[in-house]
């Protein structure tokens, strides 16, 4: 078998609610700004939870939607840029969470292209390997990486998880998907490593632990990117907008997705947006974003789907998917 289909697709996030109202107690911010340069309304935050336990929950919702056993699963992949701890990987602590003892796993790191990525090598390993089943998480708690008194920074993400279960099979589904990097433009969006030093450190090279951003550098290149990746994999497809059902874009900013739909010429609603709820959940927005779309039963067996993502890195990709999973 060399096709790999989404079996099923779960999500969970952190019960707290941050409104911009409540941001505006802590920076010199207002709900009339976040609104209107970024459609965030609030983002949900993590109070007693890590990067693992809430990839965990949102595994096992997308195990349980898919039927199989927690047991049946041979791989897990967690894309992150928030992990718990260097060592050992989220996704091997995962593992011990959700009982998935047969699996072998993982955590990889393409920031908001993370969850792309995570297709891509989950897909490669599963067709060369005959691996038949495997988990793709996208999970973050980047409040805990931001600097919350940056006004530019801190009003822009939140936490949250979300998971597919892939299985190897004879029917299509992931159809295609592109992965791209520009490590030539790394500087524009970083997290550092946090307060590792040694007796003969050169103080020059520490590193600025929470999230910097060039905002200005990021739209710039997500613009281009968003619109550039759709035209080329639709292209490499040979398809045309029209056959597609929805674009899934990562949601770092409702107005690079204004502009990708007046770029492509087509209605905004082809794109689903719910940046208003979660803001950018980094590696989990895209995964979030499918599971919420199948729960509102959006999404009709056959419905060509394209997600698209972009981040620090920078990376980019897109991923064609058929959706299988009813
Ligand atoms: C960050 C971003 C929202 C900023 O929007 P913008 O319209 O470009 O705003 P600017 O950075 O030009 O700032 C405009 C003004 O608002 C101010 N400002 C910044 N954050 C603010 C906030 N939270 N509240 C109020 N004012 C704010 C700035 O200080 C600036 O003031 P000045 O003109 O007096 O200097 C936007 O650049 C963006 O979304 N970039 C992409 C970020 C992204 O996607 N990152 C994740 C990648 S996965």
């Amino acid at each position: 078998m060399n096709n790999v289909v989404i079996a099923g697709v779960g999500k969970y996030i952190p019960s707290k609610i941050v409104t911009n109202n409540m941001l505006s107690q802590i920076v010199e911010t207002s709900d009339e700004w976040i609104v209107s340069r970024t459609g965030i309304k609030q983002r949900h935050i993590t109070t007693n939870e890590n990067t693992s336990d809430i990839a965990s929950k949102a595994a096992l919702n997308a195990i349980h939607d898919s039927n199989i056993d927690v047991c049946d699963i041979d791989l897990i992949i967690v894309a992150t840029c928030t992990p718990d701890m260097y060592t050992p990987a989220t996704a091997c602590i995962v593992q011990k969470n959700i009982g998935a003892k047969n699996a072998f796993a993982f955590d990889l790191g393409a920031a908001c292209s993370g969850f792309i990525y995570g297709i891509n090598v989950a897909k490669s390993i599963m067709v060369s390997n005959d691996i038949k089943k495997a988990l793709v998480i996208g999970a973050e708690t980047l409040s805990k990486s931001i600097d919350w008194n940056d006004r530019s920074t801190c009003v822009l993400f939140g936490d949250g998880a979300g998971a597919v279960v892939l299985s190897l099979s004879e029917n299509e589904g992931i159809l295609d998907v592109i992965c791209k990097s520009k490590g030539i433009k790394w500087e524009n969006l970083t997290i550092g490593a946090k307060d590792l030093t040694n007796p003969y450190i050169d103080e020059k090279i520490r590193m600025n632990p929470y999230l910097n951003m060039n905002g200005s550098e990021i739209f710039k290149f997500a613009t281009v990117e968003i619109v550039s990746l759709i035209k080329q994999i639709l292209k490499d497809n040979n398809l045309s907008l029209e056959d597609i059902a929805y674009i899934i874009p990562h949601q770092a900013n409702e107005r690079i997705i204004q502009f990708a739909a007046k770029k492509l010429e087509i209605p905004v609603d082809k794109f689903y947006i719910n940046i208003d709820e979660y803001g950018n959940t980094s590696a989990a927005s895209i995964p979030i974003a499918i599971s919420e779309m199948s729960e509102k039963n959006l999404l009709k067996k056959g419905d060509k789907l394209i997600a698209v993502g972009f981040g620090a890195g920078l990376t980019s990709g897109a991923c064609l998917i058929k959706w299988q999973n009813n």
